[in-house]
């Protein structure tokens, strides 16, 4: 028998917290609840037994309260006396004997009758609470039952209160299915994600729209997730700045369904009554589904925007712990702003916001590309127009001056594009915006550097040459580690790991390229070298040979501007020699 646990943990959840707040004027939909708490009287005196029943679709567990209705947070009152011995037992909450009743044993039941014994001191009005474990991880926690009362208390206005069932009185409660896809684009305005997403499936979010009456929109949402989903309405792609959110929190085996105002990127606040009707909502196997019903038009002052205008729509998810937390990953937005109570219609969304893509796109076409011919130029084939001039400067100088200047704008430009995004720093993204921040600042310093070269000849050249090659090359290094950290970020919601390898394709290309150009310049060389001995028999050593070699090879002090290409140095070194 499994209750031991769960019994225990029904009993912690519902001896010592109240139920959830709500509506009292819900009506009954097709979501409502199928278990009803029934009585057999409407009032009550000290010392009455009174008859509850239970029923509904099978279910394997309960555990049946009566509270004070004036003070549903406060203690079970009165005690409990068993029809069914078999099936049912008392258990003491609090510090009343036997003030609740609970099963036995998980197995399938559809009905079951207690005595509830009014005490002596019992409160004007009291109501039955139940919370029903349909099947293993599906819960219905504090299902509010009837009230009643004792004979010469008024009651309230409302005749409805005395009502026996369920249905008539329900604030929250449960769905029993997931919500159905079949009309979306026909009759319900939806946002789906994946595009084709089943909202009994796993792991796939769904939010839909249908208008009930005129003034009257059902809004349903379902997603995995084991701290809360949540959408918003928002005016830009940006949330915050006073954005229409609804959360649907999962809270221990019961969710909330809350409204909130995003005034900053901080955590929301929730507003102390949600405007919202018929909130309903199923926890099951990961799931979190909610639906309720508003108002499409609000007045203005209470945060809630109005339905039918033009919004952003979000999509987030994520965890709770004591409080709301910042969603798991991006959100998911519209790519434009929707009418929901407009046509129906069925849209995705994508998580990846348009900017940050172009971020990563430009600057990956900066350091994997321009950046890349701009080197290669430079090292590689400055021999290869040696005298032909463009502009009144060597080509080579004219091409390289060309990509560099280009990779410094693309990166300035892409660099300003998250910023806009996220309205500031964002701290969700790790090392990738403080290296990220580097390899900006040493684009930056290059070409100011290199506006101030000292002439060829002068003797600081070479210092000019070192420092240039140096602050390149770490940027370009950086850039690498830059790139491929901004790739996982979430807000990019890349294949892992699929981008990294295809990544690692790219730098093992460069690499290589480099590499096999460096192998050509040495083989130059190597030809050179044996024209040389053939003509002049010099005594040529190998350590004089490799000497050569080293020079121009290795980048500094020979950096990329004026000395790499192999002939020209043969022939300077035989000069010297
Ligand atoms: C080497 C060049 C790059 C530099 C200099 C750079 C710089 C930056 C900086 C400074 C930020 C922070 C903005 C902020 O905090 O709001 C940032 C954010 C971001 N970068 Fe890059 N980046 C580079 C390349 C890339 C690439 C190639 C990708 C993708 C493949 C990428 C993806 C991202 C993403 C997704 C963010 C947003 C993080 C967030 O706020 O969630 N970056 N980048
Ligand atoms: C309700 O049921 C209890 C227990 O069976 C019984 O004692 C009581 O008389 C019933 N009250 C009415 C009004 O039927
Ligand atoms: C949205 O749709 C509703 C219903 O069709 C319409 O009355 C309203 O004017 C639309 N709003 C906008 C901004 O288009």
């Amino acid at each position: 028998m499994e209750s031991p646990g769960v019994a225990l943990m029904l009993w912690a959840l519902a001896c010592l917290s109240g139920p959830s707040t709500g509506f009292p004027n819900g009506k009954v939909t097709e979501h409502f609840p199928k278990h009803t708490v029934e009585v057999n009287v409407t009032e009550f005196k000290p010392g009455d037994r009174v008859k509850v029943s239970l029923s509904g679709p099978v279910f394997e567990g309960f555990f049946l309260q009566a509270r004070n209705a004036e003070n549903l947070e406060g203690p079970a009152i009165g005690s409990f006396a068993l029809a069914d011995r078999k099936r049912s037992q008392v258990l003491t909450c609090g510090r009343v004997k036997n003030s609740a009743v609970s099963h036995t044993s998980k197995s399938k039941k559809s009905h079951l009758d207690a005595y509830w014994i009014a005490p002596r001191d019992a409160p004007k009005r009291i109501q039955f609470l139940v919370t029903v474990v349909e099947k293993f991880r599906v819960f219905w926690v504090k299902i509010p039952g009837p009230t009643i009362s004792q004979p010469n208390i008024p009651t309230l206005a409302t005749p409805v209160v005395t009502e026996v069932t369920v249905g008539t009185s329900l604030p929250v409660s449960h769905l029993t299915q997931p919500f159905s896809a079949s009309d979306c684009g026909s009759n319900k305005f939806c946002v789906r994600n994946p595009s084709d997403c089943d909202p009994g499936a796993r792991d796939c979010f769904f939010l839909s729209f249908k208008r009930d009456h005129v003034d009257l929109i059902v809004v349903e949402m379902s997603g995995p997730s084991d701290g809360y989903i949540a959408f918003a309405l928002s005016h830009d792609q940006w949330m915050g700045g006073g954005d229409d959110a609804y959360l649907c929190i999962s809270d221990s085996h019961h969710v909330d369904i809350k409204t909130a105002s995003l005034t900053g990127r901080a955590y929301p606040e929730f507003d102390s009554e949600p405007a919202l009707d018929e909130m309903s909502w199923r926890l099951a196997d990961g799931l979190i589904q909610c639906s309720f019903r508003r108002r499409i038009h609000f007045p203005a002052l209470q945060g809630r925007f109005n339905l039918d205008a033009n919004y952003y729509i979000f999509m987030a998810d994520g965890e709770v712990r004591g409080m709301i937390h910042k969603h798991y990953r991006q959100p998911l937005i519209t790519d434009g702003k929707f009418n929901v109570t407009g046509p129906a219609k069925d849209i995705g969304g994508s998580r990846s916001p348009l900017l940050i893509k172009i971020h990563g796109a430009l600057m990956f076409v900066a350091w994997m590309t321009t950046v890349s011919i701009g080197v290669i130029v430079a090292r590689f084939f400055k021999p290869v127009w040696p005298n032909s001039l463009l502009f009144g400067e060597e080509i080579w100088f004219q091409v390289h001056r060309a990509l560099m200047v280009m990779t410094v704008l693309l990166t300035g430009a892409s660099f300003i594009l998250p910023f806009l995004y996220r309205g500031g720093w964002s701290d969700q993204a790790g090392f990738h915006p403080y290296l990220g921040c580097t390899v900006m600042a040493l684009a930056i310093f290059q070409p100011i550097m290199a506006g101030f070269r000292p002439p060829p000849q002068a003797p600081r050249r070479e210092i000019f040459n070192w420092l240039h090659w140096s602050t390149g090359t770490t940027a370009r290094i950086l850039a690498v580690v830059v790139i491929f950290l901004g790739m996982d970020l979430p807000a990019l919601n890349l294949p892992d790991p699929w981008d990294t390898y295809t990544m690692m394709g790219f730098v093992a290309w460069h690499v290589g390229t480099d590499v096999l150009l460096e192998i050509h310049g040495y083989c130059l060389i190597h030809k050179e070298e044996a024209d040389i001995l053939a003509h002049e028999r010099d005594s040529f050593t190998l350590s004089k040979y490799l000497f050569a070699l080293s020079l121009s090879a290795v980048p500094p002090p020979c950096s990329f501007h004026n000395c790499c290409e192999s002939p020209r140095y043969i022939f300077e070194w035989r000069n010297v020699t």
